[in-house]
């Protein structure tokens, strides 16, 4: 993309044309920016001034192989909700040592696959904690609490508050205690989740600040894990404004020393961002395929459906859109209210409702922006659509293809016979 577009839209993979990209690797697309992927890594890293703070990349977010090896690169541990999260680190060449298992609802091979591994495990109920106990009596074990303060942009991510099924509520901790000492298991980590996209410090902060209250009481800590959610601007066309890392950072290091300085023993503290690591460094790309005007309604019809990405349809998320013509932006041309929908056989699947835009033509190009994070993720093939490619451009500026794009023939390759 050129100069002049830079200036204008918004524009983030150097002067990569997004309609070249189509050409070559097939509509629709998520490409990656290597270069904003390890920046965010490197801010995360040092979101806490204490020694041996480590930040668990969160990798539900997106777990692209290629992805998960360069955070590991950057020095980032990182957190699994699954065996398969586990299996995909393990491959993606994290030591053991450097993953954390946070799962909800595990079954015990499920669990033994995380202790077999040698992976530290958190458990969120007082359930799973005795299976624990059953499986690897003697052990160590982490416990979730649930901290009673959550955030989050929409009820469906908040995790913690009395309404919510994560984690060990603060009244059960004596009975959790009790538990653990049946089974000789040894309390040695505590983590917790306040939800998903805050984008002012202080819920984080003040959650941090009660954590540390409770671990007090804690005898034989060596890890403390504040959790992720950290927020990152989804409107920027509009001037929103970004979440103060610098200033959380500050907050929750000056509460960590306190901490530190009055606890008997040496702890880690930790934190699991997923969102803020890779959301911005993602931008989905389709096409426009069809115009439409209906009941009233300016349709822009697209390849775009909830299947590549469902945050919208689930959550009424916002993502900036941008159009393209001939590989220019056509951002500030005049704009009116288009509803932007996909291919999907659902009258639900709309990407954005009533959104000012240009007036778009059937062969323009949508870049949909800050779609790294949950959105391959939560991808599928629903209406037997095939997953998109994920291309990475590189810090030399070289594009290279990090998982294909799914063929006709995968939609057989589970069929017996
Ligand atoms: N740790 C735990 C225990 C979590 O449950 C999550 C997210 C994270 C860390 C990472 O949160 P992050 O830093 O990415 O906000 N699909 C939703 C978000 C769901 C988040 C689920 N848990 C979305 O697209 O907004």
């Amino acid at each position: 993309m050129n100069q002049e577009n830079r200036q204008s839209g918004r524009q983030l993979f150097g002067t990569f044309n997004p309609q070249d990209l189509l050409d070559r690797y097939g509509s629709p697309l998520y490409v990656y920016d290597e270069q904003t992927f390890r920046s965010r890594c490197r801010e995360m890293k040092q979101l806490i001034d204490f020694p041996g703070f480590t930040a668990n990349y969160s990798i539900k977010a997106n777990s692209n192989l290629t992805l998960l090896r360069i955070a590991h690169e950057e020095g980032l541990f990182a957190d699994a909700m699954s065996p398969g999260e586990i299996f995909l680190l393990l491959k993606a060449g994290y030591e053991p040592e450097k993953i954390f298992f946070i799962p909800n609802n595990v079954d015990e091979e499920e669990m033994r696959f995380a202790i077999d591994h040698r992976v530290m495990v958190s458990v969120d109920s007082l359930s799973q904690l005795s299976m624990l106990g059953r499986i690897a009596p003697g052990s160590e074990v982490a416990i979730r609490l649930n901290p009673g303060i959550g955030a989050g942009h929409h009820k469906k991510v908040v995790t913690a508050g009395k309404k919510t099924k994560f984690g060990i509520p603060e009244e059960q901790i004596p009975e959790a205690v009790r538990i653990a000492e049946s089974f000789q298991l040894r309390i040695a980590g505590i983590n917790q989740h306040i939800g998903s996209l805050f984008m002012t410090p202080d819920s984080y902060v003040a959650a941090a600040q009660h954590f540390l209250d409770l671990a007090a009481t804690f005898p034989h800590l060596r890890l403390i894990d504040f959790g992720g959610g950290f927020g990152i601007p989804y409107r920027k066309m509009s001037g929103e404004t970004r979440l103060d890392l610098t200033d959380l950072g500050k907050q929750v290091t000056a509460i960590v020393r306190q901490f530190a300085d009055r606890y008997p023993n040496q702890v880690t503290f930790k934190t699991e961002p997923g969102r803020y690591i890779v959301a911005e460094s993602g931008a989905l790309i389709g096409r426009v395929l069809s115009r439409k005007s209906q009941g009233g309604i300016e349709y822009i019809g697209t390849d775009l459906g909830f299947n590549v990405l469902m945050r919208p349809i689930l959550y009424d998320s916002h993502h900036d859109i941008e159009l393209f013509r001939n590989g220019l932006s056509l951002f500030g041309q005049p704009e009116s209210p288009f509803t932007v929908v996909g291919n999907i056989c659902e009258s639900g699947d709309i990407l954005a409702h009533d959104r000012l835009l240009p007036d778009a033509h059937e062969g323009d190009v949508l870049v949909i922006h800050d779609a790294g994070a949950y959105g391959y993720a939560m991808s599928s093939n629903y209406n037997n659509r095939l997953r998109p490619a994920e291309v990475m451009i590189t810090t030399q500026g070289q594009d290279v293809l990090i998982r294909r794009r799914e063929t006709l023939e995968d939609l057989m390759s589970l069929f017996p016979g």
